[in-house]
């Protein structure tokens, strides 16, 4: 073994107010295998992720739903923490931003750049919601293109031309969560003087860290160096603005009460504190870790769309409060499925639930992420057909095969005992592989390590097709060298397992149990069972990938996009895939009431309804006009509202926070009623 390393390791940490996605899974499970590789290599090695709490989203989504932000961050924590799990993601400790460990390290890194110079106040003017009485983040704003005139554009860029503009710059402004017309307002800002750090990172982007064992690790891949190059060559990094005013979800800033720190501050900062509140736990020395002149590495898997943070911002961060700089950051491309971008329509936008919930084998999945991911910045295609072909011609046909095919002649004819095998020619090929296929994982080449372990698959594979052991099994006078043969090849199965570990670490745990040997690690690929050694009885160790359960798979995400709400829709397409009992639990049905209904200027379709959920009052549009030419006739009256349908806006007329449910046909649209003592509130299902 070489020299044991100490190795940090993390990815990016998921908003709290989103569901994981097969996306976020190519992170995980690209940081997992690296992971698992190196403690198979025997080194110290730590994995901690967290969920990312903070921020004018999040807080939103909260208000939508009734409840406080701390109430909905443990919820979705422990959601997501449950979807990793499933997917045999082992981190070390899985925290989150909202935490003592977070506050009180962010704090002192805020005052430490203060006191080094790098803190400084300026009054800014923003755009302000007098409805919500917030300042607004620039995509909460929309309008028109300066540029382009398109409508209902972004406030940072226009999605049609591609303009980038201050959202002060936008015609007709509207607030996206109120409808209002935002006002600038002035405010006090604290800004990190990122300019004045630019002789360092262009030090840092461009520079590689000498590791325990003497190899040099480059800060960042080349593609991500040429980025960073762009924006650091002109001079032209703008100094960051890492304050927010009240009312924002997150920590205050000291000596500035009503300031909070700005959620991408506290965000990386909240990797130290998980990995602070691991060292606690478990009596690891935290300090030694982040001193400016540690010999630890630390390494984080992100996303190519949030580099920007994490090699620049960060580094400077870091090296402005006296601290360790990473020894590396990793960024990976997007997953496309089926060549396009995930699409709720189409049912590719998978969420790791209903992959679990469709009783996929996760390790399919970490297979053919792993068989396509290599070290640079590409996106990657989950082709969902060539994700069958791949699992079961690799994983089932070639590897869990080789056990298959042996483990029965050892359990019935030889009481499970293997024979001598140090003579045999076939495994030391395999052996011989070891550190070429390590230097493949530890690159990050994951395609190339599994390109070199299939090959090794087939060579076994031929071997079995040369020896036929089943022909053996009948033929007289051959029990030896039927021993022989079965027992190589369950020497090489328990090789190839090795190989496979890091991908496949509970079939590893599964084949180990098969194999009557200790968990697997690496350094087990050099030695041979010994003469003697008894396997356990085989059961089978993985299933086929079925066409169906890929169309359940599919048809269990795709969202019928609704039909517009209006009396001139089309027939309406019935492409509903069957709905569990969950699917159903997900649509917030409730009894509400009338308030006020009126027509809408400048629209034959729409009512504007405001209703009283029992919890809340509510305005929502509904495109029945044609139906209740005599709005004001339905004041009083209940109707079922979908409650946590996703606010839309109408056009020119404002938010719509909800959807009330009617009944269609015949050209007309009928609401739905309740009976008598049904209250405002109550749940619909
Ligand atoms: N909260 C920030 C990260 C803070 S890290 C200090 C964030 N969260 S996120 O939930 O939007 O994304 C988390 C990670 O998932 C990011 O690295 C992002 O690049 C990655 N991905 C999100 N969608 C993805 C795909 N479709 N494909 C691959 N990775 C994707 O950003
Ligand atoms: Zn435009």
């Amino acid at each position: 073994m070489t020299q044991q390393r100490k190795i940090l390791v993390t990815s990016a940490l998921p908003y709290a107010n989103g569901n994981i996605h097969l996306g976020h899974m190519v992170e995980h499970i690209q940081t997992d295998i690296w992971v698992r590789f190196q403690k198979a290599r025997g080194h110290e090695c730590y994995y901690v992720c967290a969920d990312d709490t903070h921020g004018t989203p999040v807080m939103l989504a909260a208000q939508k739903q009734g409840v406080t932000p701390e109430e909905m961050i443990t919820r979705v924590r422990q959601d997501h923490l449950a979807d990793f799990t499933g997917f045999g993601i082992g981190y070390d400790n899985y925290y989150s931003t909202h935490s003592p460990e977070n506050e009180a390290l962010s704090r002192s890194i805020y005052l430490a750049l203060k006191a080094n110079g790098k803190i400084e106040s300026r009054t800014i003017e923003q755009l302000f919601d007098p409805e919500k009485n917030l300042f607004l983040p620039d995509r909460f704003v929309k309008g028109e293109c300066p540029k382009c005139h398109a409508q209902d554009q972004y406030g940072d860029n226009c999605e049609a031309c591609g303009t980038t503009y201050s959202p002060t710059e936008l015609i007709n402004p509207y607030s996206a969560i109120s409808g209002a017309t935002p006002v600038l307002k002035e405010s006090e800002h604290f800004f990190f003087k990122l300019g004045e750090c630019a002789d360092y990172l262009k030090q840092w982007t461009a520079g590689n860290t000498q590791l325990a064992d003497g190899r040099q690790q480059p800060h960042l891949q080349a593609e991500a160096l040429n980025k960073m190059n762009e924006w650091l060559q002109d001079d032209n990094l703008s100094d960051w603005d890492i304050s927010r005013d009240a009312p924002y979800f997150g920590f205050e800033i000291p000596d500035a009460p009503g300031k909070y720190f700005y959620v991408w501050l506290d965000a990386p900062i909240g990797y130290m504190a998980s990995f602070k509140n691991l060292c606690e736990r478990s009596g690891v020395d935290f300090d030694q870790w982040f001193r400016a002149d540690t010999d630890t590495e630390m390494y984080h898997f992100i996303g190519k769309d949030i580099l920007y943070f994490h090699a620049l911002f960060w580094p400077a961060t870091l090296q402005y409060a006296n601290l360790r700089a990473p020894t590396g950051v990793f960024a990976h491309g997007f997953l496309t499925v089926d060549g396009q971008k995930m699409s709720k329509s189409r049912g590719t936008f998978i969420t790791a639930r209903s992959y679990l919930e469709q009783r996929l084998n996760p390790e399919w999945l970490r297979y053919y992420f792993a068989a396509k991911l290599n070290s640079k910045i590409e996106d990657l295609d989950l082709n969902l057909n060539d994700f069958i072909a791949r699992v079961n011609s690799d994983l089932v046909g070639k590897y869990v095969n080789i056990a298959a095919r042996a483990a029965g002649f050892i359990s019935k004819r030889f009481q499970g005992k293997l024979t001598d095998v140090s003579t045999s020619k076939l495994l030391p090929q395999l052996q011989a592989q070891s550190e070429t296929i390590a230097a493949c994982f530890e690159a990050r080449e994951y395609a190339r390590a599994l390109r070199e372990i299939m090959a090794l698959a087939d060579v076994v594979n031929e071997y079995v097709d040369a020896n036929k052991p089943w022909e053996l099994a009948r033929q007289e006078g051959q029990e030896v060298r039927l021993q022989q043969v079965c027992s190589e090849l369950i020497n090489a199965f328990r090789i190839l397992t090795v190989y496979l570990s890091p991908v496949l670490p509970q079939l590893a745990t599964e084949a180990a149990a098969f194999l009557n040997v200790a968990p697997l690690s690496w350094i087990d690929s050099t030695s041979l069972l010994p003469a003697g050694h008894s396997i356990n009885v085989y059961q089978h160790l993985m299933q086929r990938v079925e066409q169906k359960q890929i169309d359940d798979l599919v048809a269990a995400n795709r969202q019928n996009i609704q039909p517009a709400p209006t009396v001139a829709t089309a027939a309406y397409e019935a492409v509903a895939a069957t709905a569990s009992f969950d699917d159903f639990m997900k649509i917030d049905m409730r009894v509400a009431k009338v308030l006020a209904c009126e027509k809408v200027e400048g629209s034959s379709k729409l009512l504007k309804f405001q209703v009283d959920l029992g919890f809340e009052q509510r305005t929502i549009f509904s495109g029945i006009a044609a139906s209740y030419p005599e709005p004001e006739k339905l004041v009083g009256r209940m109707v079922i509202v979908v409650a946590n349908f996703a606010p839309r806006k109408m056009a020119k007329f404002g938010m719509s926070e909800g959807m009330i449910t009617s009944a269609a046909g015949n050209g007309k649209l009928f609401l739905l009623d309740v009976d008598s003592g049904a209250e405002p509130g109550m749940k619909v299902g």
